[in-house]
């Protein structure tokens, strides 16, 4: 183990530091003290040399390893950036979930949060449960992997079971170091989760270089890390200057591949353990309380020194510390139920309330948005503010003028809070929501409608070009198809070009003709055909929430993509057939159904289908919640006909609990037809293609049990 006291780091500068560079042992000895002032100066901030001397020591190696390249080590500071690496981001599956956290917001959740998990572990209502508590970071999560004391894989979060790998980027964060001595633990092998931040005085510099730049601004630091780790360029995450605190060890196995988790007592003794081996923990924040009393008093002190922080926190973390409680809690599909965040008040400010500016949204829906005097809010300026509908300004009393209180809950999205009629000064004016569609691009006036049990206002008149673009634009959204740098101002542009009419012409763009565009070029063009050609073979559950279908959201389209081979299944839909999914409800079903059947629509489906984008099941459409241990695990399934014993849902999810995939056609895509009585086409289909499993319910039954 280095100590600062050896004094073997210290390296006379004057001097050439290796006589003989081909040596091996003086390189390993260069890259030794390298990377022990890295851990000094990333990890403990507390540097033993000043930056100069690190980057003479640094250059040295890099000069070395030019010149031997073959004595390049995984391990060496240098390979923590790569030029020309690219991060593909791949699907990878965690060892183990990765959950979320449920949340408290008081005294009383906390209270409760402690109640039960007494009951879970069978304790009386008077033993006190000891809780480690810990700053809850506001970054993105990364998950590492170490294998024979390297590091193999590093991954976000993704789905909580599937995250997306980003290894060369994770390589370039000076505090993960890339070489741990888990071996000396025992250990062979180890996940670990923790947190990428951006200090906040990082974060403003790197806004003022983009402003400089004239690139648009990050709203705030946790978005500047979370892009940091998904960019394709290792380099960029570089420059962000990114930071990882870790947080949990999640798996840690030794060489015969038994769990090493229960040699450890505590979640704390887990943390000490990775702090020893180099990992940048929580610093000193992080502290163990007797009983649930001593945490209100500890996270309400931490909410009042919240500014004082280098790193946002938007609350803290407390954990059941005994590792055996932990154990007997478990947890939900969700979360642990030995964690709980305690989620600190969102921030506020005032400001005036100057005017309000109405958006015309993919549906037509009509959306007041405030335009305030600009104010600073928990890391971000804020100058619009969304007013959501009529409804919410009337209930909000607003006036043009108003002094408003704004908040930014926790993360991201600004909300005006009320406003104070006390401070009126006679000269305010009623906000009046119009009557005609503001975007108006048909040049006649075109009244505004609102349909029963709805709040917003919309345009009727569908063939709006405003609301066609906004459908365009929301298609091409991360949130949609995720066409990497195809942004909203691309979807103008070749808007206004009459290149691209609705989103099918999105997929049947000339790169010749782009490439030629001023400000373009080949390489923009070949970029925006790499993203094209990637959103092609998108899932179709992403494919239907990017049609713009009213109400029709992530979810609702992911339960969907799950029972169909094919979008054109959803033709023959009845709206019986939407509400059998639990989570589905009348109004989503009737939108999907009636959006289905309007010809236009299946039309430009063909047309996109032609253009090459993937309408057709993936496995990323299909349902997480499989049991991998089960007996049908990897396989698909169907019932058809009445069954006696059971419902066609219960019996879907004893499928599913077995491992097997629910799906809802007859074709060389299923595995199993489960029949029941009066089994009709679907039976006799199965029979002809010959390589379905054929089950009654019973032998369905008996091969569960
Ligand atoms: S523990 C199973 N500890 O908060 C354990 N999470 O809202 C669950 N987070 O995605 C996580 N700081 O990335 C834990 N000290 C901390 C944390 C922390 C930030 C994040 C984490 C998770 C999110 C859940």
């Amino acid at each position: 183990m280095y100590t600062p006291e050896s004094q073997q780091y210290f390296i006379d500068l004057s001097k050439n530091f290796l006589n003989s560079p081909a040596n091996k042992e003086e390189l390993q000895k260069l890259r030794d003290v390298l990377i022990f002032h890295e851990r000094k100066y990333y990890i403990e901030d507390n540097p033993l040399i000043s930056d100069f001397e690190y980057d003479q020591l640094y250059k040295q190696l890099v000069r070395i390893e030019e010149e031997y390249p073959g004595l390049i080590t995984n391990d060496s500071p240098t390979q923590r950036v790569s030029t020309d690496l690219s991060v593909d981001f791949e699907a990878v599956q965690h060892t183990v979930p990765m959950l979320s956290l449920d949340n408290s917001y008081n005294e009383e959740d906390l209270n409760n949060f402690d109640t039960s998990v007494k009951k879970l572990c069978g304790l009386s209502s008077d033993t006190d449960i000891e809780y480690c508590v810990e700053p809850k970071y506001d970054g993105g999560s990364i998950a590492l992997i170490y294998e024979n004391d390297i590091l193999v894989r590093a991954a976000t979060r993704g789905n909580g079971t599937f995250g997306e790998e980003m290894t060369p980027n994770a390589r370039t964060l000076p505090s993960v170091p890339l070489k741990v001595k888990f071996s000396d633990k025992g250990i062979m092998k180890a996940e670990l989760r923790g947190e990428a931040l951006i200090r906040k005085d990082n974060f403003e510099r790197i806004n003022k270089e983009r402003e400089k730049d004239g690139l648009t601004l990050f709203a705030n630091p946790r978005n500047a890390a979370t892009g940091g780790l998904r960019t394709k360029d290792a380099n960029e995450t570089r420059k962000r200057g990114l930071e990882a605190f870790i947080y949990q060890l999640a798996y840690a196995i030794d060489k015969e591949g038994k769990s090493l988790l229960s040699t450890f007592e505590t979640h704390i003794a887990g943390i000490q353990m990775l702090k020893e081996l180099g990992f940048k923990t929580p610093q000193n924040e992080e502290a163990v309380c007797k009983n649930i009393n001593e945490v209100h008093d500890l996270v309400h002190y931490w909410e009042s020194l919240r500014d004082n922080f280098q790193y946002e926190i938007d609350g803290m973390v407390i954990k059941v510390n005994s590792l055996k409680l932990q154990e007997k809690c478990g947890s939900t599909t969700h979360h642990p139920r030995w964690a709980i965040a305690f989620k600190f008040k969102a921030k506020q400010a005032t400001s005036k309330l100057i005017s309000v500016e109405y958006q015309v949204g993919k549906i037509g829906s009509i959306t007041p948005v405030a335009k305030i005097e600009s104010v600073y809010l928990a890391g971000v300026t804020v100058s619009s503010v969304s007013l959501h509908n009529e409804d919410f300004i009337k209930s909000k009393d607003l006036r043009l003028g108003d002094t408003v209180l704004v908040e930014r809950a926790g993360d991201v999205i600004p909300y005006i809070v009320k406003s104070f009629p006390e401070l009126r000064s006679g000269k305010e004016t009623e906000i009046v929501f119009p009557e005609f569609c503001p975007a108006n691009t048909t040049h006649l006036p075109v009244r505004l409608i609102k349909e029963e049990g709805e709040a917003a206002w919309r345009c009727p008149n569908c063939l709006c070009g405003t609301q066609n673009l906004q459908k365009m634009i929301f298609h091409v959204s991360k949130d949609a198809m995720d066409i990497d740098g195809f942004g909203k101002s691309y979807v103008e542009r070749f808007y206004d070009l009459g290149w691209i009419k609705d989103i099918s012409d999105i997929y049947n763009l000339d790169y010749d003709k782009i490439s030629e565009l001023e400000g373009f070029g080949k390489k923009s063009a070949d970029n925006i055909r790499n993203a094209i050609n990637k959103a092609r073979k998108n899932p179709i559950h992403r494919l239907l929430h990017s049609l713009s279908i009213h109400h029709l959201g992530k979810k609702a389209s992911k339960l969907i993509a799950e029972q169909i081979g094919h979008v054109f299944d959803l033709c023959h839909w009845p709206i019986e057939r939407y509400l059998e999914i639990k989570d589905i409800g009348p109004v989503v079903a009737e939108n999907v159904k009636s959006w289905f059947d309007n010809a236009s629509h299946i039309d430009m489906l063909k047309r996109m289908e032609s253009y090459g984008v993937n309408l057709t099941q993936t496995e990323e459409d299909m349902p997480l919640e499989l049991s991998m241990d089960g007996i049908f695990y990897g396989k698909t399934i169907l019932f058809t006909g009445t069954l006696q014993t059971m419902g066609r849902k219960d019996a879907e999810e004893l499928a599913a609990k077995a491992g097997a995939r629910n799906i809802s056609a007859v074709s060389t895509n299923l595995n199993i037809l489960v029949v029941g009585e009066k089994a009709g086409s679907k039976l006799k289909k199965a029979q002809e293609l010959g390589s379905v499993e054929i089950l009654t319910e019973q032998e369905f039954l008996d091969k569960i049990n």
